[in-house]
């Protein structure tokens, strides 16, 4: 499903040089959800983008559904990522301007499915979004917002999800709320997962978990 291999990547900061990844080793299975754990600035947002082909490795490879990254061109690339990949990011990231609907079909219209079908009944039940459809997305509270992110992400029913502290942006009761529909539609749909998160509480909700240290990734003590 996913497959890291090797992956290094620095930054240079003026004269000076920032290991962030030191030879990563990675395989997330098909159906399987792994949290990556790691103090803020340790890489992970970094080992997240490589995995998803938004930034490049200086050395290692990334296979995603079988395909080497390296062997795509952008509009592969931009395809790949439309088709089957969904993502969930802190800062929400919705289409402003459009309505709580037309933000959850964004992906699905682009890839020439329907509007209605049985899981995007099951996306707005179990993330309660009905009542919201046709609201704005400027209007909801950071809780809504990020519901409306994860139906967006998982309904094209990608095969791998990316999720970024998902809920970076919650407080503590809302962030274990939202984090609980997540897995549960992940699980439901049955796509892979890849979260990272600095939050070991929200760690807990996926099947694995390890930490992301001095560019090396380690078992969690
Ligand atoms: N585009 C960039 N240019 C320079 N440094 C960067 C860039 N992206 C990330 N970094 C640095 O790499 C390190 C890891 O960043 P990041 O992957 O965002 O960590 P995390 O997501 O774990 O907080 C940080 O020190 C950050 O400042
Ligand atoms: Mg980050």
């Amino acid at each position: 499903m996913l497959e890291l291999k090797s992956i290094s990547k620095s930054f240079h900061d003026g004269e000076s040089e920032l290991l962030v990844l030191d030879g990563i080793d990675l395989t997330l299975k098909p159906g399987e959800s792994l949290a990556l754990l790691g103090a803020s600035g340790n890489g992970k947002s970094t080992l997240l983008q490589i995995a998803a082909g938004l930034e490049d490795p200086d050395a290692g490879s990334v296979q995603v559904l079988g395909q080497d990254l390296s062997t795509l061109n952008e509009s592969g690339l931009a395809l790949m990522r439309r088709k089957h990949l969904g993502f969930v990011f802190q800062q929400f990231n919705l289409l402003p301007g459009l309505n709580v609907r037309n933000n959850i079909l964004f992906q699905r219209r682009l890839n020439g499915l329907g509007d209605r079908d049985a899981w995007i009944d099951e996306l707005t039940g179990v993330l309660e979004l009905a009542p919201l459809l046709n609201r704005p997305v400027e209007v909801l509270s950071g809780g809504q917002q990020q519901r409306v992110a994860i139906a967006r992400a998982l309904a094209h029913q990608p095969k791998l999800v990316f999720a970024d502290e998902p809920t970076g942006n919650l407080h503590d009761t809302l962030s274990r709320q939202v984090m609980k529909l997540m897995a549960r539609l992940v699980e439901e749909s049955g796509c892979s997962l890849l979260l990272v998160t600095h939050n070991r509480a929200m760690a807990e909700f996926a099947n694995r978990r390890l930490l992301l240290e001095e560019g090396h990734l380690h078992a969690l003590r």
